[in-house]
């Protein structure tokens, strides 16, 4: 199958490419289109057979849930049993925008778009073009990130090209995304809330609008076998590059100063650093420096992460490591993408 890849403008101009993307949605085809948090894989969310080809498409397990995006609030009630209080308070407070809730579940919603759970992700995102998109297609929208299974998340059209490119048929191109890392996920389907992956809006936001709101644990750690995620897709391998990665943990320059000692002629390393660290590495050989931006501005760093992260593979490098970034309201969720990829190989110093 031949994939086109189709400028958004962001403008009226659009419309005739925003009904043609509609068409292949409601006709079952797949469409990845940008949002603000990372380019979706999008599929006609009540259509069983278009939850399939997503699955197909990424190569993703069956069991791993999808999120339906929808234009307006007026679309959730039929796929859902009822709208929680804590439901309400969140969408009044973050929606458009990169927040996914989780509901029970209605008849409407096939089993298929939710891995066969009685749950379902809704998201109703901010962006321009993923509105007006959506807003044509008339329907919930089933969209995972737009790669394939494992890999980062795509942050731009090219990103999504490089995964899928044969495998569907229009990706529509809206430029980087603002945000960079996927919808903080929150469960109101039972009494206490519950934050299954944090994300640009954090723990502290949540709590500002709900009270109290418990943590999966799978957010902080690894799992262990007898204990899965809540969201299940948080159990698999994510955001990986092909090579190694280790995540190093301590102050500047202890940091630094490891990752410098780990390379040589042979051992030729990528490592993502933040501006302000990267004097350090002066003058050090082996090294091929990604920098993620300014830490001090932690949604730089989210924003760059999952680019950088592709660039490891094209560095040349025989392994890779990455500075720790806790610092900063986005903290929380730029560690939990970063312990994923590098497979929560973790070296403190
Ligand atoms: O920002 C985002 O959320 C992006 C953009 C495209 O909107 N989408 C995204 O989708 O990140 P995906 O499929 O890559 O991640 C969805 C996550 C998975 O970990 C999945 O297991 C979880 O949401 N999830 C979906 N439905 C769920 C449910 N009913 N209960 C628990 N977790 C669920
Ligand atoms: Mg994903």
């Amino acid at each position: 199958m031949e994939t086109k890849i189709k400028k958004l403008s962001g403008t009226e101009k659009d419309r005739p490419l925003l009904e043609e993307a509609a068409a292949l949605i409601r006709a079952g085809e797949l469409v990845a289109f940008p949002t603000e948090t990372v380019y979706g894989l999008g599929g006609n969310g009540l259509d069983p057979r278009a939850a399939r080809r997503i699955y197909e498409a990424k190569g993703r397990p069956g069991d791993n849930p999808l999120i339906l995006h929808v234009a307006g609030r007026d679309q959730i009630p039929p796929l859902v049993k009822e709208i929680p209080e804590a439901a309400e308070k969140l969408m009044e407070a973050f929606w458009p925008g990169p927040l996914t809730v989780i509901f029970a579940k209605s008849e409407l919603v096939p089993p298929e778009t939710t891995g066969g759970l009685e749950t379902v992700a809704i998201r109703m995102p901010a962006h321009e073009g993923a509105r007006a998109f959506l807003a044509c297609c008339e329907r919930p929208v089933a969209a995972p990130s737009a790669n394939r299974s494992g890999r980062p998340s795509p942050t731009e059209a090219q990103a999504v090209w490089e995964d899928l490119q044969g495998r569907i048929p229009l990706i529509l191109d809206g430029g980087p995304c603002d945000i960079g890392l996927e919808s903080t996920i929150v469960d109101v389907s039972s009494p206490l809330p519950m934050l299954l992956r944090p994300g640009f809006y954090s723990l502290a936001d949540l709590k500002r609008v709900l009270g109290s709101v418990a943590v999966d644990p799978a957010t902080l750690r690894q799992v262990e076998g007898d204990e899965p995620p809540r969201a299940p897709g948080m159990k698999y391998r994510h955001y990986a590059p092909r090579l190694p990665l280790i995540l190093v943990e301590g102050e500047d320059k202890a940091r630094a100063d490891f990752i410098i000692s780990q390379a040589g002629p042979d051992r030729p390393l990528a490592v993502l650093v933040s501006r302000e660290t990267l004097p350090l590495y002066a003058g050090a050989d082996h090294l091929v420096l990604i920098p993620l931006g300014r830490r001090e501005k932690d949604e730089e760093i989210a924003r760059n992460l999952f680019g950088a992260l592709r660039k490891i593979d094209e560095s040349g490098a025989v392994l890779a490591y990455s500075e720790s970034f806790e610092k900063g309201p986005i903290g929380a969720a730029i560690m939990n993408r970063l312990s994923k990829a590098a497979g929560y190989h973790i070296v403190r110093v």
